[in-house]
């Protein structure tokens, strides 16, 4: 292997897996990030304080730490010295003012002048972040009008990791794709060889421009399956057909695939909506306001699955008002710490305001409970926060399950002693479709599944 000299600029959820994977594939690798605690926690090699939570990421951290993988918080001295520079610093939404719902750049182009200033010979700047279309150039120009002396190549190297299968993701990719200019051979070389354990045939070149639009269109295409499947949830429970039936058959014409048409309490986490309301503004901006329309519309129904849950839990227990629920899983997904956008925190704050007291139950993310309802106006009405489900529901008049980690599934978690806990009548609302309803009947509890028919 050809080791290259990497700087990863942004130590989040991309910079951290994928500096570290690409250190554990040799490449001797510096993560920087402005946020000198999330450095130092990197440091510490106490995987409890890492910043993220990914399965396998400890591990490789600790394996690499001080031989290929470094942190440091001297962003300029690590720029100086590299070969390749991946942006990977966060994009979130622009909450106001022009360019409103689009992403908020000012952090790419904050590291865009910092690698201008300090960069040193021929450097590969690639663009890791989620952007919109064109900001290659812009990042370009920033680097050519205020270059110190440096040759850039600007690439665009979008990631398609997922949270929880992150590393696996990295190290495995269904396929890297690289968004160079036409007459950049050097740059096409330069990361076929940084990807050098990614089979050739999974390494897809693009002109800059198709690999950012790509990124936009590929979170676009997941979110139009899951909401695919969300659109006729309230149409099954009322008409006896079961969503995860009807999905199931549907994933088995080869021409649509089983993947991402799992129906439920809707997406969250820290991209989908942000991506789709970018790709939403982009369509916009170019008058097309038909097409921007299908993806409000997914947004829509979206925020219609998590408000329909609670509505339907308010319907079963007759009032809300002074009731325990246990809340099942914060984090966004399974198997990470990340609750940006997590429907748990739609459907807690609802119950909240409704005047129910709440136990919140998670693996990973309990920590991040207190700081999400810092000011909430009834967060004294979270009862209780615990990664213990048995916990979480003693004395509950409904468990909600609202992100399905294996601790909450049947096998892993005895529900008769947690039904025998509860007051009676005791509820379980399936917000993922975890459970087999009939089974959960048996033991006694009543039985909520989105999609299903209600018995
Ligand atoms: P994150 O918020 O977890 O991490 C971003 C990091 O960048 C933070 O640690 C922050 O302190 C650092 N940072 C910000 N400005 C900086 C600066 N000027 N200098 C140095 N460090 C700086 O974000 P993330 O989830 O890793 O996402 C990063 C980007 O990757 C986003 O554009 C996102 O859309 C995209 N993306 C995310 C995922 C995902 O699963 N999270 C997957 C694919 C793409
Ligand atoms: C998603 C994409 O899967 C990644 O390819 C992409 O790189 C990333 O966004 C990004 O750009 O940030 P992530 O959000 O980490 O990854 O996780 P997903 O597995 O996509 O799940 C997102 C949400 O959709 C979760 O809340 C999950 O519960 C929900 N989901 C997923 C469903 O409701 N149904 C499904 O069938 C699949």
């Amino acid at each position: 292997m050809d080791q290259k000299k990497v700087v990863v600029i942004g130590t989040g959820y991309v910079g951290g897996v994928s500096g570290t994977c690409l250190a554990e594939k040799g490449h001797y690798v510096t993560c920087v990030d402005s946020s000198e605690e999330k450095i130092e926690k990197w440091k510490g090699g106490n995987p409890e304080k890492f910043p993220v939570y990914e399965p396998g990421l400890d591990e490789l951290v600790l394996r690499n730490h001080g031989k290929t993988l470094f942190f440091s918080s001297d962003i300029e001295h690590a720029i100086a010295e590299a070969e390749i520079i991946f942006v990977c610093v966060n994009t979130p939404t622009k909450e106001e003012g022009i360019g409103k719902g689009s992403f908020d750049l000012r952090y790419v182009e904050h590291v865009s002048r910092q690698i201008a200033k300090y960069a040193r010979g021929e450097v590969l700047v690639v663009e890791k972040s989620t952007v919109p279309l064109k900001t290659a150039e812009r990042i370009g120009q920033i680097l050519r009008e205020n270059g110190n002396g440096a040759r850039f190549h600007t690439v665009s190297n979008p990631e398609f990791l997922a949270e929880g299968s992150a590393v696996q993701d990295f190290l495995q990719p269904d396929r890297v794709l690289i968004g160079t200019h036409a007459d950049d051979g050097f740059a096409r070389e330069k990361m076929e060889q940084l990807y050098y354990f990614v089979p050739k045939e999974k390494v897809v070149h693009a002109n800059v421009w198709s690999s950012e639009l790509t990124k936009l269109m590929n979170n676009a295409g997941l979110v139009l399956r899951i909401t695919q499947a969300n659109s006729i949830t309230a149409l099954c429970e009322q008409s006896g057909a079961d969503v995860t039936e009807v999905m199931h058959a549907v994933g088995m014409d080869k021409r649509i695939g089983p993947h991402f048409l799992r129906a439920g309490i809707g997406f969250g986490g820290s991209c989908f909506r942000k991506d789709v309301n970018a790709l939403i503004y982009l369509l916009k901006h170019y008058n097309l306001d038909t097409e921007a329309r299908l993806y409000e519309t997914a947004l829509e129904i979206n925020d219609k699955q998590r408000k329909r849950f609670v509505e339907t839990m308010h319907h079963a227990l007759f009032s809300l008002s002074g009731k325990e629920i246990a809340a099942y899983g914060f984090s966004f997904k399974p198997n990470t710490n990340d609750i940006r956008d997590a429907p748990s925190i739609t459907v807690c704050d609802m119950l909240l305001n409704e005047g129910a007291s709440l136990r919140i139950c998670d693996p990973k993310a309990a920590s991040s409970v207190n700081a999400a309802f810092e000011r909430h106006r009834y967060k004294e009405n979270i009862a209780l926060v615990t990664a213990d489900p048995y916990g979480a529901a003693r004395g509950a008049d409904a468990i909600a399950l609202i992100t399905e980690w294996d601790c909450f599934r049947p096998e892993n978690a005895d529900y008769m002693k947690i039904f025998e806990s509860m007051r009676k009548p005791a509820w379980v609302f399936d917000g993922r479709l975890m459970y087999d309803g009939r089974k959960m009947q048996e033991i006694g509890f009543k039985y909520y599944g989105i999609g299903r028919q209600q018995s």
